[in-house]
């Protein structure tokens, strides 16, 4: 992005996604206000920058019990630095694919690929504090692999919004704990802090699934979640009941994700 820069939202978005330079993927100058007026939708997929290894396959599962050792810390800030890098990716790639739903909802998306990019340099950070970079392990581009087969915005909200971010809720309190635990309250305080404006990501996907379906029910959410998603993949345990309440859903809801199970193959 050199020169005068974009003039609009879409055009920045689409230099913003391939750009190769990593500092500038995950900080990159701020947008122009202006939107173009006449929007078509596109299927834009983002370039890996130089320095970003990507992997079919990565070691194991982040979990809370790598926190012990400063390579473990590092590799599960480096995997939720880049589920945030994704996220901002999705919703560039949303701003684009969804050019015909309403500008409000896309300004929307906007501010949250902003936040996303937040996170990311959250993250960053706290990897140079521990003495890695973004950059230092291979990653894998899950939610890259899946979140395109949104056909619809709401299809996009139930699956990212009221799905995963809705799930982190649960995994950023387990693992706010457990950094705490291991000794790095720098590391708790930025989980804290994900998680409290990610309750607004939440509330955001809550209100476009309501105005769009007429309400919040479990089956209708559920249907929208592109294959072979199911719900078990969407929830931790236990649920952050609160969180989710502040966030949108309603006891019926909770309830209903709380006790599902898959049901027998076959059926
Ligand atoms: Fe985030
Ligand atoms: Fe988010």
């Amino acid at each position: 992005m050199s020169g005068t820069g974009p003039a609009t939202v879409e055009a920045w978005v689409r230099d913003w996604l391939h750009a190769s330079d990593l500092r500038e993927r995950l900080d990159p100058p701020a947008p122009p206000r202006s939107w173009e007026t006449a929007p078509i939708a596109s299927d834009f997929r983002p370039t890996r920058p130089d320095g970003l290894e990507v992997v079919e396959r990565t070691k194991r599962s982040v979990r809370p019990s790598l926190l012990k050792s400063v390579e473990g810390r590092c590799r599960v800030l480096h995997t939720f630095c880049h589920h945030e890098l994704q996220a901002a990716e999705l919703f560039g790639w949303a701003i684009l694919r969804f050019a015909d739903a309403e500008a409000e909802f896309r300004a929307g998306l906007l501010g949250l690929l902003l936040d996303e990019l937040r996170h990311a340099r959250l993250y960053a950070a706290e990897l140079e504090r521990n003495g890695s970079r973004f950059g230092a392990f291979p990653v894998r581009d899950w939610f890259w692999q899946r979140v395109p087969q949104c056909r619809t915005p709401l299809s996009f909200v139930a699956f990212v919004g009221l799905g995963l971010e809705a799930g982190n809720l649960e995994h950023a309190a387990r693992f706010a704990s457990a950094f705490r635990e291991a000794g790095d309250e720098s590391g708790a305080r930025v989980q804290e802090q994900v998680a409290v404006e990610e309750e607004a990501h939440v509330r955001f996907a809550a209100h476009w699934f309501r105005r769009w379906s007429g309400g919040l029910e479990f089956d209708e959410w559920s249907a929208q979640l592109p294959e072979p998603i199911t719900p078990l993949l969407m929830r931790g345990k236990p649920l952050a009941h609160a969180a989710r309440l502040r966030a949108g859903f309603d006891r019926d809801f909770l309830e209903a994700l709380e006790s599902w199970t898959c049901p027998p193959s076959g059926s």
